[in-house]
């Protein structure tokens, strides 16, 4: 009557071969077909989930290709609202907006200039999709500045925390005011969350929501954002963003935003963060959005154009499993063509 493995202590119990001699426990039953397989799907993929990250570079008339992140493009005006308005037809719920100015400055003078490249994009994208899209900024100083740092620096070249909130507040005000409903904390500053809040509350913008990047870490992943904007930095910025080693930190800089009043928090990157995104899913009461970056989306694209990876497939597959590990909303450079592709099925 024993079959296999069946028989002594490890073949009996729940998990085991009962009298019968098969195993008591089927789950490949779950498995057999597709309907079968689709009752019992955990995670869902759907349009709603994506955010579409887009850069729009100032002065340019044509959109400009970007050699580390193939398919995608620095924008110019015209070509960033047709993309915010694929995006909003193809059911991606918000567009995160990044610019890239023909002048920079010690102080990133240019991200609180009304006519600064973010905040006019910010004012076009608005204008052409409405309430389709959640047009959202990021509030970074990092493209705007010569020295490529996302705040602002003291004499010693050190980054000093409470002037550049002081610049983040100008620039939170800014962008509302261009009409972003969402402001991207993304320059790991502490109080940038409570400093923005109250900074909005005050001038009348209590509706502007706000995404603290919480645990942002100082990754190589982001390498290709780095010519997607243009970047000027030298050195890094490990005196601002988490060290890669770090999971306890990144639930403690999430708790923290939260504390402060952000409406979602940010994990970034996702995939090699994913222990990371499951914890903070775990430890807050807010949505939990994740950032597939630059870096993420370079290695498949380029073992895609290999012939190593089946690239439709792989990139489903990375969306599901960040999504799995707890992110409510993924921004990824695919997010267009990914929610194409669900709609169709
Ligand atoms: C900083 C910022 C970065 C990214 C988004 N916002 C780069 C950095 O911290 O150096 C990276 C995004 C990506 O790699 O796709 N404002």
């Amino acid at each position: 009557m024993t079959r296999g493995l069946g028989s002594g202590a490890a073949g009996f119990g729940a998990a085991g071969f009962g009298a019968t001699g098969f195993p008591d426990v089927r789950p490949r039953r779950l498995r057999q077909s597709p309907a079968v397989r689709e009752l019992a799907r955990e995670t869902d993929l759907l349009p709603r989930h994506l955010v579409l990250p887009a850069f729009v570079r100032e002065g340019l008339t044509d959109p400009a290709p970007i050699g580390s992140m193939p398919g995608v493009q620095q924008h110019s005006l015209d070509s960033l609202r047709r993309a915010a308005a694929e995006a909003a037809e193809a059911g991606v719920t918000g567009i995160m907006l990044f610019g890239v100015p023909a002048v920079r400055d010690a102080i990133g003078s240019g991200a609180d200039d009304e006519n600064g490249i973010l905040n006019v994009a910010t004012a076009a994208v608005a204008a052409e999709v409405g309430d389709a899209l959640v047009v959202q900024t990021d509030l970074c100083l990092d493209e705007f500045t010569d020295h490529g740092h996302c705040g602002v620096l003291r004499s010693d070249g050190s980054v000093d925390n409470d002037a550049t909130l002081d610049r983040y507040v100008l620039i939170a005000l800014a962008q509302a005011r261009a009409g972003s409903q969402l402001l991207g904390l993304s320059g790991m500053m502490d109080g940038q969350v409570a400093a923005v809040r109250h900074a909005l509350d005050a001038a009348g913008f209590q509706d502007v929501l706000l995404l603290g990047y919480a645990a942002k870490y100082a990754s190589a992943f982001y390498g290709p954002f780095r010519e997607a904007v243009d970047s000027q930095l030298q050195g890094d910025r490990r005196t601002y963003q988490l060290d890669p080693g770090n999971r306890r930190e990144g639930v403690r800089e999430a708790l923290l935003d939260e504390a402060e009043g952000t409406d979602v928090v940010m994990v970034k990157p996702a995939m090699a963060f994913l222990d990371v995104l499951r914890e903070v899913r775990e430890a807050v009461r807010v949505p939990v959005w994740a950032y597939q970056v630059s870096g993420e989306y370079a290695m498949i694209e380029a073992a895609a154009q290999n012939g190593w990876l089946d690239r439709e497939r792989t990139i489903l597959e990375s969306l599901l499993s960040i999504r799995r590990a707890g992110a409510d909303v993924v921004l990824t450079y695919w997010a267009t063509e990914v929610a194409r592709r669900l709609a169709r099925g």
